[in-house]
């Protein structure tokens, strides 16, 4: 269970961020882990990745896109209201040593799951470049909260209303370029831009991480769902990600595999929308 202490709308109708009361959950937290929900009895369970942290008041923070079902009851949820299910920490967290230059690269509602990472190197004593792109200057988010632990923010947005005018992965490039003492690069994001993370990345023989988002019901590796393909081998994403080596995942197959329930999620909106199903 998990008391909501606090709730804020990031992009109206969108993206909202809350702060949970969790404490075993928080002072056991790393980057890259993740919680899985469940808002009700029958309700189904979902990953959302842990974007803060804070052991001493025992919260997490979490933010999510309101994409289907799920999420658009989450977002129903008041400040004092509490999550029935919360599951936690999940996922092997992301491997952080002193190394030099990491950037790290987020895209729409990862730019959120990232901030845990960036701020995770910061402290660690790396040199933080985050690399940031939303589709336009409204949808970009975390953008202050990245300044403050990372030595620098690179933005784009696709219409070019702040920043490079363009993706994420041409400002990834041009840093790339620029930059001889890049370790390590992680991407957090759409399926596209981590695949393109993926390529633009390659020729420069980075480690190159990316967080995948499969489909995860139990979050514990025992039910197969979050299958992924990382270097012709199934490897579960929830026990052995969510990041992975970028240029050895099959993003083909991962599409492939989010597509699988579509019908059923699109049926389950609509009996939400009509109150038919809580
Ligand atoms: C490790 C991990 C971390 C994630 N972190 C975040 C986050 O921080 N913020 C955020 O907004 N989203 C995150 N997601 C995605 C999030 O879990 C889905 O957006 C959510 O489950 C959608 O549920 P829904 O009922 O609202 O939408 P639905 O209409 O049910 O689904 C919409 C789409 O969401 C995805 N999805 C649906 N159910 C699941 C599921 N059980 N597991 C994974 N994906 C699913 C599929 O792509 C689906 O097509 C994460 C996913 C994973 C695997
Ligand atoms: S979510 Fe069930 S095995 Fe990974």
């Amino acid at each position: 269970m998990g008391k909501i202490i606090q709730k804020r709308v990031l992009i109206p109708k969108r993206v909202t961020e809350m702060t949970i009361k969790a404490p075993v959950i928080a002072s056991k937290a790393r980057p890259g882990n993740f919680v899985v929900l469940r808002l009700s009895m029958k309700g189904e369970r979902i990953p959302l990745t842990i974007a803060d942290a804070d052991p001493e008041k025992g919260h997490i923070v979490i933010v999510y896109l309101i994409m289907g079902k799920t999420t658009a009851l989450l977002d129903t949820m008041k400040e004092g209201d509490v999550i029935l299910d919360l599951c936690g920490p999940l996922g092997r967290p992301t491997s952080i040593k002193k190394q030099g230059t990491v950037a790290c690269v987020g895209g729409g509602t990862g730019i959120a799951a990232l901030h845990h990472i960036a701020k995770g190197n910061f402290q660690a004593g790396n040199k933080v470049v985050s690399v940031i792109g939303a589709r336009s200057k409204d949808l970009l988010l975390f953008k202050p909260e990245l300044e403050k632990i990372s030595h620098e923010v690179l933005v784009s947005t696709d219409d070019g209303s702040v920043g490079h005018k363009g993706v994420v992965t041409e400002v990834l490039e041009e840093y790339l370029d620029r930059d001889p003492d890049v370790k390590e690069v992680i991407g957090v994001g759409p399926v596209p831009m981590m695949r393109s993370v993926a390529r633009v990345a390659q020729p420069y023989g980075i480690r190159t991480l990316v967080s995948l988002n499969s489909i995860m019901v139990d979050g514990i590796g025992m039910c197969g769902s979050c299958r992924v393909n990382v270097g012709g081998e199934i490897r579960f994403a929830c026990v052995e990600g969510p990041e992975f080596e970028a240029s050895q995942v099959d993003f083909d197959e991962l599409m492939m595999r989010l597509q699988a329930f579509k019908s059923q999620e699109k049926e389950s909106m609509e009996l939400f929308e009509k109150k038919e199903l809580l």
